[in-house]
């Protein structure tokens, strides 16, 4: 939800041309408005607008534009319409500050009366604008700039990452950061602000994670960190990110969501080889000894949350309890000591589950964080920390994430049964074998299925609703192809457990309305053959995603079979996907939209 960026220095081009490149590998987080701010001998020059970063740019030129040290944003709009006026950095009455902000002021309105009593003028309808006006108040005061950071930021309530301006000291950006998402990346010369790190991958890849209630600054030399009036040494908390430039770029393929559905090979190998088995099977002991389990995470992460519930109660014999993390509150009288969450979001910072995680720490349960952000707040903050290794991820659509997440709870939970009895030696060699081959089989998959896909794709393009309907452990997997077809195609869909279609979804079926199984347990072969009969008999255009070895029985059931390479279900969870993704991806370009731009929708949710 907006994404912000800061670059104090020489890097060797127009600062307009830096802020635009770093803004566009952020755009995943908001993308309906657009601007930058520049500082140098001439004051602060401001350039923003309503529309995406290329048409901001088409309008205004701001690649143009250099100075010592420059702020970008790009907008996913909560307070305020998108508009021009609403475009970030917004700046005070004296045009000597600019704020590009991510977040929500809670306390706006209020902060808003008394600045307007005392003589500002505000000129948009957002949250932001305060801190703008705040700031020049403190300065007008006589307060040096940092300080005037400092007693701004105590006046909001809410969250924020701040990239701030300020004329008087053109040659840094001032930060401050409280919940929303904010890194520095470290270079020779400059330095950079960003909400994540893809947006500076391109000149640095020396990060340093800012935590909450940390402010300061950034100059072409140095970073300085201040909490509660303290100087923070950061010095220690340099990381180097293994992740490329080429990782948050399109390498050629049309569409971010489009390349790194054909990086999952990659990045289930990376996971996989990442896996410290030792701390696996600790964690699954944990897991195994906990009073209860509680699995949190919204989205897709929350799909894949479900499919470690089916696993640790169906194979581990667990006592699970797995919720959308935006409903942590149900949960507040029940966690006590002795109780474990696991978390999981691939960014570590979806606000809905940073909260659940810090609600059950305060009631004493422990916290598993299982995320592909190194050092992102919600493993920080977390009792224990599992990665996944699958490199950026750029696409607002999750995809290569969803099965590297996939992966290690699907390793987690069959350490945790083999831990607790719930199955044998060699059931579980089986399970971690098969993962061991996923890259393999993922990449065969992709290569069988693709262009059948697009021809499913291609009839499919021209209906307004969708059904996914599987049992056991495929169902998560088709709520998943359910969310993915609704929101980069804005086809219609929705998943349900196959069994509950007569009970009242099956309503809505009528001559060519597409149905999709994913078919991964072999318990269930009888009944979802029935349902899928119970389909066709109403006309239904029925798409069968099948192992090969469930060809020669159900073959013939479905108008349309998708057929994956043979495994366990445990493997199949991840195999399925593929095609879903796939069906989803080609769906959304022949209906002509961008799929790495779904309206209404920003990547990471940072505000509840
Ligand atoms: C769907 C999607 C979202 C996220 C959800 C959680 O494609 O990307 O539904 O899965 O916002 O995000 P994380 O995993 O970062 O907590």
């Amino acid at each position: 939800m907006c994404g912000i960026v800061g670059v104090a220095g020489g890097i060797g081009e127009r600062l307009g041309s830096a802020l635009k490149k770093c803004l566009e590998r952020l755009e995943y987080r908001g993308y309906d408005s657009a601007g930058v701010a520049v500082t140098g001998a001439g004051g602060i020059i401001v350039r923003k607008g309503r529309g995406k970063i290329h048409e901001v740019e088409a309008r205004f030129n701001f690649t143009a534009l250099d100075g010592l040290s420059g702020i970008g944003h790009t907008r996913w709009a909560t307070h305020g319409k998108p508009s021009d006026e609403n475009a970030h950095p917004h700046v005070d009455c004296t045009g000597e500050v600019a704020v590009a902000h991510n977040g929500i002021i809670a306390n706006y309105r209020e902060l808003k009366e008394q600045l307007t009593a005392r003589g500002h003028r505000f000129i948009s309808d957002t949250d932001t604008e305060v801190i703008a006006h705040l700031f020049e108040d403190y300065v007008k005061a006589g307060l040096p700039a940092l300080v005037a950071l400092r007693e701004t930021i105590r006046r909001l309530k809410g969250s924020y990452a701040i990239a701030l301006l300020y004329s008087r000291e053109p040659d840094r950006v001032f930060f401050a950061r409280n919940v929303s998402p904010l890194v520095v990346g470290v270079g020779e010369g400059f330095n950079f602000l960003a909400s994540d790190i893809p947006a500076f991958l391109g000149y640095t890849n020396r990060v340093i994670t800012l935590h909450d209630g940390e402010y300061g600054y950034i100059t072409p030399s140095s970073v300085y960190v201040e909490k509660n009036g303290e100087p923070v040494n950061v010095e220690g908390r340099v990381r180097v990110v293994n992740w490329s430039p080429e990782a948050a770029s399109r390498e050629g393929y049309p569409h971010f969501m489009l390349k790194e559905i054909h990086e999952q090979p990659k990045a289930l190998r990376e996971t996989w080889a990442g896996l410290d088995m030792g701390y696996v099977s600790k964690l699954s002991r944990i897991i195994a000894e906990a009073r209860r389990v509680f699995i949190t995470a919204s989205g897709t992460s929350y799909h894949a949350g479900l499919v470690l519930d089916h696993l640790l109660a169906g194979l581990a014999g667990l006592d699970t309890h797995v919720f959308n993390s935006s409903e942590y509150r149900k949960y507040l009288r029940l966690v006590r000591e002795g109780d474990l969450l696991v978390a999981v979001s691939q960014s570590g910072e979806t606000i809905d589950t940073l909260m659940a995680a810090r609600v059950f720490r305060e009631r004493g349960a422990r916290v598993l964080a299982v995320s592909n952000v190194v050092d992102s707040t919600i493993p920080r903050e977390s009792d224990y920390q599992l990665y996944t290794s699958a490199g950026p991820e750029i696409s607002v659509a999750a995809t290569k994430t969803f099965t590297a997440q996939l992966m290690i709870l699907t390793a987690l939970a069959a350490n945790a049964a083999l831990y607790n009895g719930g199955i044998g030696k060699e059931t579980y060699s089986l399970i971690m074998s098969e993962l061991e081959q996923a890259p393999d089989l993922v990449n065969a998959t992709m290569i069988n299925v693709e262009a059948r896909v697009r021809h499913i794709a291609d009839k499919v393009k021209v209906k307004a609703s969708a059904y996914y309907l599987s049992r056991g452990i495929g169902l998560p997997i088709a709520m998943e192809g359910a969310l993915k077809m609704k929101e980069v195609a804005y086809v219609h869909a929705e998943a349900y457990p196959a069994g509950e279609s007569k009970h009242g979804p099956i309503a809505l079926v009528d001559q060519g309305f597409p149905v999709i199984f994913t078919v991964t347990d072999d318990d269930y072969l009888d009944p979802l053959e029935g349902n899928a009969m119970e389909m066709a008999a109403r006309g239904a255009y029925t798409i069968g995603i099948l192992p090969s070895k469930h060809y020669a029985r159900l073959g013939k059931v479905f108008t349309e079979v998708i057929q994956t390479p043979d495994a366990s279900p445990y493997l199949l969870t991840i195999i399925q996907s593929i095609p879903l993704q796939l069906l989803a991806y080609y769906t959304a370009v022949l209906r002509g939209y961008d799929p790495d731009k779904p309206r209404n929708l920003a990547k990471t949710v940072t505000v509840e």
